[in-house]
């Protein structure tokens, strides 16, 4: 029986019976042992993201750039990605290492420039040239697998022209371009002598957090890759295990894929912890971007997807919680909790108020998961279905065995939904339509 480091429950609480969960992991079973297969195959199967946790050389790469970065002593951190290059990196750093990590005046900040809104963008820019002012270091890490998205692109010309700017002599050093090797920003970065990391070409953006995307910044950061990766092995291991009780990606992908056949085409990842709310939106984008698929099944057109969602325990209780447990019948919720909090915080007691709702004394924790479990008993005493996922603490290890097991879910439902999780060919489409109307205009 291999090791689960997360707990995962869902028996009593979802939609579906035993049996026929039982009858879709065996439909699945080939896909369980493609995946095993796939182990074997480094870079060359679509099935890549899972053999990135295990790759030593880029590891060392990545840690070999991190220990050369580190010598100029940055204050501040750029990270310049969109989608798939950008949330998962975001998802680990405030999972790990808080929300308001920033605030907490650590020896470097992070900030990210994803759109390109001038508003925004303006008071970053404005941020870097005050650090650049007090002689601070400041590195810039533009990250885009192909290399050539508009905004990320649009982006790192802003940020290049101020480190130009202030230092026009050694600018070079404090630039860091993430993408696959021969992307024109990649030949660009080698041309002018910039540290460049490579995406391996197999790996999507979606599925890429493990590479050098999010390696290089998280341990820039001080976070703790050694145990990121660890928890991604293992998320690998235990999910191309044949014995399927203990394979929580294909459970949970069966369960995802069996409630859609029953109408409950929304997902709703329900985190209960402030910080873990960017892992909800990287969540949303991985199933959005892999399952929203037009393809045909017998000559017929089928328009595929799951609509994910995202809300956040306890503050989505005030807004959205009404509607869920009234309205229409049609989401699945994934519930995620946290065992053990960072902090020991406890409830005061001198308004009669908290001692007469009971709470006077009580760890915060504690009321926390109170909440929580207010809310799935009363999603299970009107047979709304629901998963819950409990991390036993916010650290690297586990966030990271979290997000790759996830992403071998998608992989398990691209198989039951009969598409390809790794492509998004629309996309491509409002790309081609706003090149026209930039270069008409
Ligand atoms: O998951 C994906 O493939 C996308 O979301 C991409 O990451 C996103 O479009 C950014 O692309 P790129 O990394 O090429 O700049």
């Amino acid at each position: 029986m291999s090791v689960q480091s997360l707990i995962f429950e869902f028996e009593e609480t979802v939609c579906i019976s035993p049996s026929n969960i039982s009858s879709a992991l065996s439909r699945l079973m080939p896909e369980i042992e493609r995946i095993q297969d796939a182990r074997a195959h480094q870079y060359t199967t679509p099935y890549a993201a899972i053999n990135v946790p295990f790759d030593n050389h880029m590891f060392a790469q990545v840690q070999e750039l991190i220990k050369e970065k580190e010598a100029l002593r940055p204050t501040m951190l750029v990270v310049i990605a969109i989608g798939g290059s950008h949330l998962g990196t975001r998802a680990i750093q405030e999972a790990v290492a808080g929300v308001l990590y920033n605030t907490r005046t650590p020896s470097i900040a992070v900030y990210y420039a994803q759109t390109i809104d001038p508003d925004e963008l303006s008071d970053l820019m404005d941020m870097v040239k005050a650090e650049l002012q007090k002689n601070h270091a400041v590195i810039i890490n533009v990250i885009s697998k192909s290399g050539t998205t508009l905004e990320t692109v649009i982006n790192f010309e802003l940020f290049l022209s101020i480190l130009k700017e202030y230092a026009p002599q050694h600018y070079r050093k404090y630039v860091v371009v993430t993408t696959q090797e021969d992307s024109p920003l990649w030949q660009y970065g080698k041309k002018e002598h910039f540290s460049c990391l490579a995406i391996p070409h197999q790996v999507g953006g979606r599925y890429s957090v493990f590479t050098p995307v999010g390696l290089f910044p998280l341990g820039l950061l001080g976070i703790d890759i050694h145990a990121l990766r660890a928890g991604a092995q293992q998320a690998v291991r235990a999910s191309s295990d044949t014995h399927t009780v203990d394979n929580q990606a294909a459970l949970s992908a069966v369960i995802i894929y069996l409630s859609a056949s029953q109408k409950y085409t929304i997902h709703d990842m329900f985190l209960f912890s402030v910080d873990l709310a960017a892992v909800g939106q990287w969540y949303r984008q991985l199933m959005a971007e892999s399952l929203g698929k037009k393809h045909t099944v017998t000559g017929a057109l089928v328009e595929t997807g799951i609509t994910p969602t995202v809300s956040i325990g306890t503050v989505d209780l005030h807004s959205v919680a009404q509607l869920y447990l009234a309205g229409p019948r049609d989401k699945l919720t994934t519930f995620v909790t946290v065992q053990t909090y960072n902090t020991v915080l406890t409830v005061p007691s001198t308004l009669a108020l908290l001692r007469e709702a009971g709470v006077a004394q009580k760890a915060l924790s504690q009321v926390m998961h109170a909440f929580c479990q207010g809310v799935q008993a009363s999603y299970k005493a009107d047979n709304r279905p629901f998963m819950t996922y409990a991390l036993p603490e916010k650290s690297a290890y586990y966030v990271g065995e979290f997000l790759q097991l996830k992403m071998i879910e998608m992989m398990y439902l691209g198989y039951l939904f009969q598409i390809n999780p790794f492509d998004q060919p629309q996309v491509e489409l409002y790309k081609k339509e706003t090149r026209k109307i930039l270069r008409d205009e």
